[in-house]
């Protein structure tokens, strides 16, 4: 079959079966968006047309698309040793892939626990926390600090520590016991149009401080956050608002856990937020742009100190948490290669590079119809706009749709608009991403 005869059929298949997540399946199946190819920058879709990336695919593909790299890599290892169980069984690539990502990770961080996903990072994080404290007597220690508008993935843990009301209602009655949030740092009264880090604001980790004296440090296991919030549209932390969080905790005993799931593999102009704002947590979670999207998997970085407390219990399993495909072997080699395009094309440092240029590219869409605020970092881009009379996230579905038929993917939260492209980007693509994302501003109004 040729390729626009596999296209023609997909056009023709039955999309009936299949319940899209986060997608509004009713509106998606009457009017299908349909990706079947992509190499370097560009999606095609299912008629054959381009389509720039403006998002990394779902912040997963911060080497670009199609890297013949990745994929003989994960054909070698397929070959080689498809499956092997990770159950008081080992095999050599998860320990290769865990030693990479010491090498990269924050200082003293250098222990790595596999999932299949951001969530699963979240959720095994926040157990690693429990367990830490109760090996080092003090069992009390189980509460759990997110933050308002926070992302963690879709577990109950993730959605109990995670501040995004409309992932929590429907669940409400059955989220974590025990968990409390820390006031979001959006403030666009002060800071919209910011370039960089917010300079207002770092005072609202001080309600940190009141939270501990409402449920005692001796009760309160870890407080979770992302750097910068990217799922609820790019928000990034004011100035010291990092570094105050890590004194509090640290102060009384409590865990930091960096959710780096997007903020991971060079996104906002190193290999970590953390190392970029020269804060270093307990625990960093990641997924996504590890493996370049190419296999599902995850990743917990720790640090020794928890490893080390938690193994001074008796003999015996130290952990009872795991997935069947921990540290997958396939998963794995697609992770080895995608570190080593990494540090072969300097990405990171090409993120960094990039990043005042991009800067003024996003930025010089202020002043068109409706933008409320525009925020940026590394290779990130939020735009917020007003809600339409129609309703919220009304104005930003139209302007991801308009773009998307225009040739160019962006992500709609809301009535934000986030671009996070693949670190490979060049100055003319950021460029083309900006101008479709003009017009079609100017366009849906
Ligand atoms: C910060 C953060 N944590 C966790 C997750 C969940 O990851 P996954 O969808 O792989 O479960 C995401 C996904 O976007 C995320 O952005």
């Amino acid at each position: 079959m040729s390729d626009s005869q596999a296209n023609m059929q997909s056009e023709t298949q039955s999309l009936e079966h299949y319940w899209m997540p986060f997608t509004a399946n009713r509106q998606f199946k009457s009017k299908p968006r349909m990706l079947a190819e992509a190499q370097g920058m560009y999606y095609k879709d299912t008629t054959g047309r381009s389509v720039l990336d403006g998002t990394a695919g779902l912040w997963c593909c911060n080497a670009g698309h199609g890297r013949k790299e990745i994929s003989q890599a994960v054909s070698k290892q397929i070959h080689k040793l498809d499956f092997a169980p990770s159950f008081q069984m080992g095999h050599p690539i998860a320990f290769e892939l865990a030693e990479r990502l010491a090498q990269i990770s924050p200082d003293g961080l250098n222990k790595v626990f596999f999932t299949n996903s951001g969530s699963e990072s979240v959720d095994s994080a926040l157990k690693i926390a429990i367990n830490y404290h109760r090996s080092n007597g003090e069992a009390t220690r189980t509460r759990f600090i997110g933050r308002e508008l926070g992302y963690h993935g879709v577990g109950f843990g993730g959605i109990s520590v995670g501040g995004i009301g409309g992932n929590r209602k429907t669940f409400s009655q059955q989220l974590l016991p025990g968990v409390d949030h820390l006031p979001h740092t959006l403030d666009m009264q002060n800071n919209a149009f910011s370039r960089g880090m917010p300079k207002t604001g770092a005072e609202k980790a001080d309600v940190l401080e009141q939270l501990v004296a409402l449920h005692g440090a001796e009760n309160i296991a870890a407080v979770i956050v992302e750097p910068m919030s990217g799922s609820a549209g790019v928000i990034l932390p004011p100035e010291g608002y990092l570094q105050r969080l890590r004194e509090i905790t640290k102060k009384h005993g409590i865990l930091l856990i960096f959710d780096e799931v997007i903020t991971g593999f060079g996104r906002v102009g190193d290999a970590f937020a953390s190392q970029r704002w020269g804060v270093t947590p307990d625990m960093i979670t990641t997924a996504k742009a590890l493996n370049n999207g190419a296999i599902p998997m995850g990743a917990v970085l720790i640090d020794d100190a928890i490893y080390d407390a938690s193994m001074q219990g008796p003999d015996g399993i130290e952990l009872f948490h795991g997935y069947t495909y921990s540290g997958h072997p396939v998963a794995a080699a697609a992770a080895i290669a995608t570190l080593d395009i990494y540090q072969n094309e300097q990405l990171f440092e090409r993120s960094r590079e990039l990043e005042g240029y991009f800067e003024e590219a996003v930025h010089s869409l202020k002043g068109l119809p409706n933008i409320i605020d525009i925020r940026n970092i590394g290779l990130v881009g939020g735009i917020q706009f007003s809600p339409s009379e129609e309703g919220v996230g009304k104005r930003g579905f139209g302007i991801f749709e308009h773009c998307f038929a225009n040739g160019t993917l962006v992500r709609a939260t809301a009535d934000i608009i986030a671009i996070s492209p693949p670190l490979i980007i060049d100055k003319q693509q950021i460029d083309q991403i900006v101008n479709t994302l003009g017009d079609a501003i100017r366009a849906v109004g």
